[in-house]
């Protein structure tokens, strides 16, 4: 009788962690068909630029003709920011470290973040003091990045604001991510970096900020939630001698 409840408790443990196997193979798979289709939209992308540069030369500027055709190789080149965001993040899937600029990954995680997501009319502001270098899986970092930025997206009431403010301390690289939300709970401050907390039952599995954290500390650094802060700010600290 005994035994066989613990087997049953484990495998309500165990539910959630598998649901979450599932949804990375499936991730897995949508970005490596997303690749594949930025590959395959090149081409004929490539065919529709070149022609309307070309059209641009033989057209009067200032007329209907002419601004028609400007706004197809906007629209073009808008499709081709697009692609190459999808083939960037497609690519580093990996873990090898090299120096990276940690504010050009944070720029291209949110300009991503911007892109993807239907946003509930939350702005994003962005702050950079600089170029900032570190050493890590920029991969990893992203993935950390989208997983805070998730987080923030998901406490943030329409209309909300997030700010990512990108800057050093003598020894650390810092980015931190502010939302408008209500806030992280007191009652659960504690727990939320355990693997399997979540307040969002049926909607998250709890190991965004686990999974983050390892990697923080996979690199030497940390994450932390900033006490006393209107709405809840998360900093990522990473050495950056
Ligand atoms: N920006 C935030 N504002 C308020 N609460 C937050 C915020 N970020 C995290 N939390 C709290 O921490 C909990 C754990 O976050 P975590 O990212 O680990 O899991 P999740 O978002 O619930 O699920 P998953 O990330 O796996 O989809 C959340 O359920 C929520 O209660
Ligand atoms: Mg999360």
């Amino acid at each position: 009788m005994r035994r066989r409840r613990q087997f049953g408790e484990m495998e309500n443990a165990l539910a959630p962690y598998e649901r979450q196997l599932v949804e990375n193979g499936k991730l897995v798979a949508i970005g490596e068909l997303a690749a594949g289709v930025a590959h395959e939209i090149n081409n004929p992308l490539f065919a529709i630029l070149a022609l309307s540069e070309f059209l641009l030369k033989e057209l009067e500027p200032g007329t209907r003709s002419y601004e028609r055709v400007e706004l197809i190789q906007t629209t073009g080149l808008e499709i081709k920011e697009i692609v190459r965001g999808l083939l960037d993040f497609g690519r580093e899937g990996g873990e090898e470290r090299s120096t990276i600029a940690l504010d050009q990954v944070v720029r291209q995680t949110v300009a991503l973040v911007r892109r993807t997501n239907a946003q509930k009319g939350i702005s994003i502001v962005e702050r950079y003091e600089g170029p900032l270098f570190v050493d890590a899986s920029s991969g990893q970092v992203k993935q950390v990045l989208l997983n805070l930025l998730g987080n923030a997206r998901h406490a943030t009431p329409d209309g909300g604001r997030i700010v990512v403010s990108v800057r050093r301390s003598d020894t650390e690289a810092l980015v931190s991510i502010a939302d408008s939300g209500p806030g992280v709970d007191e009652s659960v401050r504690d727990r939320i970096f355990e693997p399997f907390f979540t307040t969002r039952r049926g909607a998250g599995a709890g190991l965004g900020l686990a999974v983050s954290l390892g990697i923080a500390q996979a690199h030497g650094g940390t994450i932390v939630l900033e006490p006393d802060t209107r709405g809840a700010t998360f900093t990522l600290r990473l050495p950056a001698p």
